[in-house]
């Protein structure tokens, strides 16, 4: 049964992919719906392009199926990727062409109103001083904003970034981080392919691990890393009214300390729980995550089978 309304934006059911004896993807289902933001992580190789690639179309699977909006990418292409917009690890701009005419030039080609987007979308990725400069002379951090205002033309609801912070400061990958949860805010799923596990920890709701093309971890953050110690010090004067306040969000193992509370939740919430308390009028000193962080489990998870140790003849 096909609904009007896609909650799903992406499901990918038994996706495969061989290149000769390779085995790059094997056997993957992954699901993206709409107001999340889903990272796929997974160390070199491990197939994280290959996958987007035939999400996109651009690469034919072995085996398996990839649907975009309730439509399957091998029988209706077009259809289905007018709902997606894509920044890939190379996003090619013409180099003498201004910014503001390399998204035009895009938005030609989505058509349906995206011509109209562009400079709003210039202005919403802090472009719009520099929108008649020539790609060319555009910083690193410069270029890979436009890249993201590319894949907003087309209003996708699924938006696929691999790599989006790649090269950036820290300020930069913070702006990223904060369009990235706008994005999900306006009810688009993305899909984000990431190194940074600082930031993926920070962006995404829900983390796949992939390893060899297999779905080794799946599930929120918290989950990922076990929940184990998935906590945040709070440090703030009126213990028992932010304990009130902190129950009011759901959160129910609350523990106090000398300076303030220990609350177990979801990294994700740090934000969350500040305007809550602020709004109260109860000013934290410090929010601290507390946890097994996910680069620590990322290593575990994926490092590389213990070199066999062969007894030296
Ligand atoms: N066109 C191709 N021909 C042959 N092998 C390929 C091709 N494309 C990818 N591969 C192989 O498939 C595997 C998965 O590659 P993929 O680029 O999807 O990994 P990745 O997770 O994106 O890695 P990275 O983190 O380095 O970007 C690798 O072993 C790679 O060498
Ligand atoms: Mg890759």
């Amino acid at each position: 049964m096909t609904g009007e309304v896609h909650e799903v934006v992406l499901r990918t059911k038994g996706l495969v992919k061989r290149f000769g004896s390779i085995t790059a993807v094997d056997g993957l289902d992954l699901e993206v719906r709409r107001g999340e933001v889903v990272g796929l992580l997974g160390p070199n190789g491990a197939g994280k392009s290959t996958t987007i690639g035939m999400v996109l179309g651009l690469i034919t699977p072995t085996a398996g199926t990839a649907e975009v909006l309730g439509r399957d990418i091998r029988v209706r292409r077009e259809d289905a990727l007018a709902g997606v917009g894509a920044m890939l690890e190379v996003t090619s701009f013409y180099p003498y062409l201004s910014g503001r005419d390399n998204l035009a030039a895009v938005a030609l080609l989505r058509g349906g109103g995206a011509l109209a987007r562009v400079d709003p979308l210039l202005a919403r990725l802090g472009l719009a001083q520099r929108g008649g400069s020539k790609f060319r002379t555009y910083s690193l951090g410069m270029r890979q904003r436009l890249g993201i205002a590319s894949t907003l033309l087309a209003d996708p609801a699924l938006v696929i970034l691999d790599e989006p912070a790649n090269g950036l400061d820290p300020a930069g990958q913070r702006e990223i981080r904060e369009l990235i949860r706008e994005l999900a805010g306006e009810n688009r799923g993305v899909l984000l392919a990431s190194h940074l596990l600082h930031e993926v920890e920070q962006v995404c709701d829900r983390v796949l691990v992939i390893k060899k093309g297999k779905l080794i971890a799946s599930g929120t953050i918290a989950e990922v890393t076990r929940g184990g110690g998935n906590y945040f010090e709070i440090v703030v004067d009126d213990k028992p009214r932010a304990a009130e306040i902190l129950r009011g969000l759901g959160i129910k193992e609350i523990r106090e300390t000398p300076t303030g509370l220990d609350v177990v939740a979801d990294p994700t919430r740090g934000g969350e729980i500040n305007r809550a308390l602020a709004s109260a009028g109860l000013y934290a000193s410090a929010i601290v995550p507390r946890a097994s962080s996910l680069e620590d489990v990322f290593m575990e998870l994926t490092e590389p089978e213990s070199p066999s140790a062969s007894p030296v003849s």
